[in-house]
């Protein structure tokens, strides 16, 4: 299985809009996806994909019941699907998954077993044989660098990085190495970077420049994204992917929209070959 979280440091960069669309680019492949929102944000991918349902209802099922094995009811019964694709959606109770998480941690501990709280999504997808069932799996952490972060990392081993190619956002990609590098000290495990993914690309020269840096250092920066503001706030209206937005709500094929679509589709091809390489 393919797997891997789009994650970026900085908030409001894209990747709530690159995970959606490239887990629809893999569906379009012909591939099983799964993904999984693991933040509580309005302006979430399970409002994206319109799979939200009732966030706030305390009884009902979720994620983070089955993280810290409390359970309502089986696995299957918190997918969701939408244009193809299954969803678990998020629900609020994930805001305080670090203090349950850290709980059930201490519980474990004070009786002699073992609960790495930074483990329990891989844990949960393992026993639900999501390795067996799905092609790809995609996850959409919350920007801030918390325990759903480090659940999310354990569970994918790989990430995705969206940035925006000015100002904050080359500090932020400039630090990468030691993010990764912090990330992986931290866990425990080795994190590659499938692809890092400049988007609200201008075309400037002082951009142009930065991006070859970045791939002279060696990183894989396969596609850029333009500023699309008209199908991609079109995206949250409807909420859909763009390539059901350019189906189903324009009556006529704008070239340069076209071009992003395909852009989508091209980077997930990228990731899903760098993953078929052993490192
Ligand atoms: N290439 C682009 N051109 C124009 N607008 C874009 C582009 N990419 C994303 N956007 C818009 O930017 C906003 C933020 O995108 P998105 O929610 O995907 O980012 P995010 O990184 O998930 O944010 P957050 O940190 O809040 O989770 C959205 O309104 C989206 O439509
Ligand atoms: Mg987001």
């Amino acid at each position: 299985m393919l797997a891997y979280t789009v994650y970026s440091e900085a908030g409001g960069v894209g990747k709530t809009t690159l995970a959606a669309n490239l887990a629809k680019a893999e569906e379009r492949a012909g591939n099983d996806v799964l993904l999984i929102d693991l933040d509580t944000q309005e302006a979430s991918l399970s409002h994206l994909l319109d799979v939200a349902g009732d966030r706030n209802d305390k009884e009902a099922d979720s994620l983070l019941r089955h993280m810290i094995d409390r359970p309502r009811g089986p696995f299957e019964d918190l997918v969701k699907t939408s244009e193809g694709m299954d969803i678990i959606p998020a629900h609020n109770i994930l805001e305080y998954a670090s203090k349950h998480l850290q709980r059930r941690a201490e519980e474990a501990s004070d009786f002699g077993e073992s609960f790495n709280p930074n483990k329990q999504l891989l844990r949960v997808l393992r026993g639900a044989g999501v390795n067996e069932a799905y092609d790809t799996l995609i996850i959409d952490p919350p920007a801030s660098p918390d325990i759903k972060l480090h659940n999310a990392i354990h569970a994918t081993r790989h990430l995705v990085i969206p940035f925006e190619p000015s100002g904050k956002g080359y500090e932020s990609v400039q630090g990468l190495d030691d993010i990764v590098g912090g990330l992986e000290e931290n866990l425990d495990i080795e994190v590659g970077v499938l692809a890092i993914v400049p988007n609200r690309y201008e075309g400037l020269n002082t951009q142009e420049q930065f991006l070859g840096e970045l791939r002279d250092e060696g990183w894989a920066v396969p596609v850029t994204f333009r500023k699309r503001s008209s199908l991609l706030e079109g995206c949250w209206h409807q909420q859909c992917t763009a390539f059901r937005y350019i189906d189903e709500h324009r009556d006529r094929d704008r070239d340069h929209e076209l071009d992003t679509l395909e852009k989508f589709d091209e980077l997930a091809e990228y990731i899903r070959r760098q993953k078929e390489v052993p490192a």
